[in-house]
């Protein structure tokens, strides 16, 4: 077959924290990973940015070693690493002081295209955005790369948007939430916008409401001190359901370009209705016989952070009046599942024998690990004996469906590096979305502190906590199954 992938402009590409974690276990394995497809020009080149005195062979052999380590590279693969550690430079620097930046200054060729990726803590943005200017490296076109977290409330956020907007123009820069990076969840929008199917049924006239869940089998392994910090309010919702559920819920845009669809997440975030105190549930995952509690994992044995959130919420418009949106997320469950279902309306009259139309339509769609969509429908059961009913999954796995094509998949980091490289915003988050997201979960996060909330306890590898199954069971309806 024909590979689809386009080899984007020649770029440097400079990673500041790039001997850090998020830089050998996602950053650079996903470069090696598109250098391999292809997509990688022969000149372009990556710069390592950091405190470490390496020296570029030194970098070069780090990152083999984080290669091999975190992107289990095929034989094929192997045989390019070569080539692709080639193209990988080092600037010992010191972000806060004055050391390297002349370096880097000389280094960087300013007639390609540059990007900056803030591999940092949030406090370390306003240095290098300002370095950047004073020591004349960053040109207009050059684009900045920040991660999450993006604030840890409205205040904060703000705070970082007006440090970068110091800077930078708002369309040089490219905040990175990982989700909207996956493959399926784009398809949301493809699915949604491409076919005539669904657009007249995404309604509150038709739709009885809507289940979005990502639960992890994974703890806060290594990472206690800032989870702790933070909670999966914080760490997920804020920001990975949120945009799922901005996906899900946004008007069709004009066009798909990054502020038409920007634009219409914002009108969602916005819409969100104030969320009641009993509508949320928070949980945190109790030690079993074989297991570590959350507060064992954190190093915080009298931890009231939360590593499970569940709520309630509704959107206020015209579309989805009195349509509830129910989120899920937390650590040490079940399964690692995250999925949305659509959950449509029961039949307004069923012409069959009552027992067999209690069955909803249910359209889900499956971001990982199986990334697919299923539609249940009803249909006769073969066979003679009369018109029995059964429900079955029409289902659309899309490995199967793509066949080889689906190999080629990038990851969300691979993809969302690329596009920045490009020049797309379309999947990054825009600084007033961020704020909006943060408006609505600080009036959540500040109740639960005022009062000292403590979460309900749920056992590692269980569903969450009893409230939370509470929560939907009241309004009569079900979780789908966490597998
Ligand atoms: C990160 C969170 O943003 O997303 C982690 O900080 C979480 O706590 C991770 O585990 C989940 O990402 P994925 O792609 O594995 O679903």
């Amino acid at each position: 077959m024909v590979s689809r992938v386009i080899p984007v402009d020649p770029f440097d590409l400079i990673i500041f924290g790039g001997t850090g974690d998020l830089a050998r276990r996602k950053i650079l394995p996903g470069l090696f990973r598109r250098f391999c497809s292809g997509q990688m020009p022969p000149n372009a080149r990556i710069i390592g940015a950091a405190r470490a005195n390496l020296g570029q062979a030194g970098y070069q052999e780090m990152i083999r070693a984080a290669i091999a380590e975190f992107g289990a590279p095929t034989d094929v693969e192997n045989a390019q690493l070569g080539a692709f550690l080639a193209q990988l430079n080092y600037v010992a620097i010191d972000i806060r002081g004055d050391g390297g930046w002349a370096e880097l200054a000389a280094m960087v060729r300013k007639n390609l295209v540059n990007a900056y990726y803030f591999s940092v803590g949030p406090g370390l943005f306003g240095d290098i955005a300002s370095r950047l200017n004073t020591w004349g490296i960053a040109t207009p076109e050059a684009r900045i790369v920040v991660e999450k977290p993006f604030g840890r409330d409205l205040e904060s956020a703000k705070s970082l948007n007006a440090i970068l907007s110091a800077q930078f123009d708002e369309n040089q820069i490219y905040r990175i939430d990982h989700y909207l990076g996956k493959e399926t969840v784009q398809n949301l929008m493809a699915v949604r916008f491409g076919n005539l199917l669904f657009e007249p049924l995404w309604n509150a006239q038709y739709i009885d409401h809507i289940q979005i869940t990502v639960a992890e089998i994974v703890g806060v392994g290594g990472r206690g001190a800032y989870y702790d910090k933070s909670g999966a309010m914080r760490d997920m919702v804020q920001n990975h359901l949120m945009q799922l559920l901005c996906l899900i819920a946004m008007e069709p845009p004009s066009h798909f370009d990054p502020d038409a669809v920007r634009d219409e997440k914002l009108k969602v975030i916005r819409s969100l209705a104030k969320v009641e105190p009993h509508h949320v549930v928070r949980g945190q995952y109790d030690a079993t016989a074989t297991m570590p509690s959350y507060r064992d994992d954190a190093e915080n044995p009298r931890s009231f952070t939360e590593s499970y959130v569940a709520i309630k919420t509704h959107i206020e418009n015209w579309r989805w009046a009195g349509v509830p949106f129910y989120l899920r997320t937390g650590k040490k469950l079940k399964a690692r599942t995250s999925e949305i279902a659509i959950v449509f309306k029961k039949l307004p009259h069923s012409i069959f024998e009552k027992s067999s139309d209690e069955k909803q339509n249910v359209l889900s769609i499956q971001l990982q690990p199986n990334e697919g969509m299923t539609l249940d429908v009803t249909i006769k059961e073969p066979g003679p004996g009369g018109m029995r009913l059964i429900h079955v999954p029409l289902d659309m796995t899309f490995a199967d469906a793509l066949g080889e094509h689906s190999e080629d998949t990038p990851d969300a980091y691979e993809r969302l590096i690329m596009d920045v490289i490009r020049g797309d915003q379309t999947l990054f988050m825009r600084g007033d979305e961020v704020e909006a997201a943060w408006k609505w979960t600080d009036p959540i996060i500040n109740a639960w502190e005022n009062r000292n909330d403590v979460p309900k306890i749920y056992d590692v590898g269980s569903v969450g906590p009893e409230d939370a199954m509470a929560l939907i069971h009241r309004d009569g309806r079900r979780w789908r199954e966490v597998k």
